[in-house]
Parts: structure tokens; C-alpha cells; sequence
């Protein structure tokens, strides 16, 4: 399922998530690489919602390191604590933002975001190991369900961290 354009605000996703998440499982079923998982998702997201940017950043020590990732070129490594994406790796916890410029700290990889939803990936401990960013060049793009749904994206990966 692809759309090209990113829906506006407010759009009802719910038949979109609902058939990413069974895709998305059954595409992930067998495969064993942490980074080729995070790589089909970051396609299938991108294609599905058409956001600006969706990608992961993964925990290598005191820093986030990008991974995959589908958008304009974004900053290779976050340190822990800074941005959007490292605020909710030490808070440990899914960030919606609705308005990236009334985020203190947020990090401008491109001119044209205005949201961001970033989901923290855990491994089988709870442990954080990357999170899962998504931009929106629209301000207040994203819900409730769709951190939620993406929150449970995210748990397919988990068994591969
Ligand atoms: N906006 C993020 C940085 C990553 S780029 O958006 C891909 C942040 O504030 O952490």
C-alpha cells in the first residue's frame, strides 16, 4: 500500500495501521538482522504514511548513531540527552511533538519538519537500543494512535535486538 503524499492532520489511520502492522510481521517473520528489519520498516512507514523523514537511531554508547533510514539527509549521531530522539531515550519513553519549534533542544536535521514522533525499540530486557524517529513536514501530524501504533511496530523488533 503506498501514499505518495503525507495525509493531512486529523486523517483517520486506522485501517492504515491495521494492515502495516500484519504486513510488516509477516515480512519480518524469519529474519534475524536487527538492521534489515529496522530498514524495511523505515521503507514500509515511509511508503505507507508518506511522513518527510522516517528512520532509526540506534544506542552505541553515550550516543544515538543513525541507522536506516528513508528522507533528506539527517545528522549522523545525537548525543544522549539531546534532541527530540535523546529525550526519549533517557526519559524512556515515546516524544509526540506537535510543534518541533516549541520543542527546547530539537534538533533541525531539515528546514521543513514541523512534528516528530519518536518510539523508543527495547530489547527482551526493556532495555533501550534505538528509537524509531518520524517526522512530519505538517505541524500536529501525528496521534495518539499513531504512537501507539507504532509502539507496537516497534515490538516486532524486539526479539531481533
Ligand atoms: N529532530 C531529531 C533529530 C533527528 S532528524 O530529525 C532526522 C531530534 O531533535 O532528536
Amino acid at each position: 500500500m503506498s501514499h505518495a503524499l503525507q495525509l493531512p492532520p486529523g486523517t483517520d489511520r486506522t485501517t492504515l495501521h491495521a494492515s502495516l502492522h500484519p504486513q510488516l510481521k509477516a515480512l519480518l517473520a524469519g529474519e534475524p538482522d536487527l538492521v534489515a528489519a529496522m530498514a524495511q520498516m523505515a521503507a514500509a512507514i515511509h511508503d505507507t504514511f508518506g511522513h518527510h523523514w522516517v528512520g532509526f537511531y540506534r544506542v552505541v554508547g553515550e550516543e544515538l548513531v543513525i541507522g536506516p533510514y528513508q528522507g533528506p539527509l539527517a545528522c549522523a549521531r545525537i548525543p544522549r540527552g539531546k534532541g527530540v530522539c535523546g529525550a526519549a531515550w533517557v526519559q524512556g519513553g515515546t516524544l509526540l511533538v506537535p510543534d518541533v519549534d516549541l520543542f527546547p533542544g530539537h534538533i533541525a536535521c531539515s528546514p521543513h519538519s514541523r512534528s516528530e514522533l519518536v518510539v523508543p525499540v527495547r530489547d527482551a530486557q526493556g532495555t533501550i537500543v534505538a528509537v524509531l524517529d518520524i517526522d512530519s513536514s505538517m505541524r500536529d501530524a501525528f496521534s495518539e494512535q499513531d504512537a501507539q501504533a507504532f509502539e507496537r511496530l516497534c515490538d516486532l523488533l524486539t526479539p531481533l535486538a
